[in-house]
């Protein structure tokens, strides 16, 4: 349910990871893990990945998303007492070609078709965020693909954020920052871009710095926000 229209937008910049690709769907495809440990894995992979990103960020160690990642993985697996290394390489395998959320395909072609710029903005490695897009066959459809890792620091960092900016060669008010992580919503906005929450999962809203501009349900709703519905 969309609560208000932004105008004045000439590009879409989408987070990658929960957004446009479903980061459950390589546990969900992969059956050699124990069907009763599934939810679990998937839910302590994604929560130590993101915690790794901050903390390293924090700590000023910056590794690219892929170790991180795979080291996220590795915690994951051990807590649950999986030790199997086939299925840990199996597992990072299917990360390279996450599946897009149904309704993203429909959404980036009407931005495409209304004239909009669209793009990534993703704390993935450009190769991982490249296997991904090709793996959905969305490239034709964005203007651009950016990754922290020219940054050199993960989201929320201000200077992730400005990449976008820099880019596209747009003002941060003509930007729409489209994601599903409630903390990357308010870090772009906080950074100066409008804000689109994608609240996938229900969740409730954060208490920090910025404030998405409005809140949907799935991206099938961010035409209509753009005033191209
Ligand atoms: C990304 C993570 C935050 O794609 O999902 O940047």
């Amino acid at each position: 349910m969309a609560e208000k229209k932004l105008d004045g937008i000439k590009g879409c910049v989408f987070d990658a990871y929960g957004t446009l690709f479903d980061f459950n769907s390589a546990v969900a495809h992969c059956r050699e893990v124990p069907k009763e440990k599934a939810d679990r894995l998937s839910g302590i992979w994604r929560e130590k990945q993101l915690q790794y990103t901050w903390l390293r960020s924090l700590m000023g160690r910056h590794e690219d998303f892929w170790q991180v990642t795979g080291d996220a993985l590795d915690y994951a697996m051990k807590s649950l007492g999986i030790d199997d290394r086939v299925l840990r390489e199996r597992l990072m395998n299917l990360y390279k070609t996450l599946e897009l959320f149904p309704e993203a395909l429909g959404a980036l072609e009407r931005l495409k078709s209304g004239g909009l710029r669209a793009a990534i903005l993703s704390n993935g490695t450009p190769q991982m965020l490249q296997s991904a897009v090709e793996g959905a066959g969305i490239a034709p459809l964005l203007d651009a693909v950016l990754s922290v890792e020219d940054a050199g620091i993960y989201k929320p960092h201000p200077s992730v954020y400005r990449l976008a900016t820099d880019r596209l060669s747009l003002r941060a008010e003509q930007i729409c920052f489209v994601s599903s992580n409630a903390w990357d919503a308010h870090g772009a906005s906080a950074f100066g871009l409008r804000v689109v929450w994608c609240n996938r999962y229900g969740q409730g809203r954060e208490i920090l710095p910025g404030a998405p501009d409005a809140e949907v349900a799935g991206l099938a709703e961010i035409p209509a926000i753009l005033g191209i519905g």
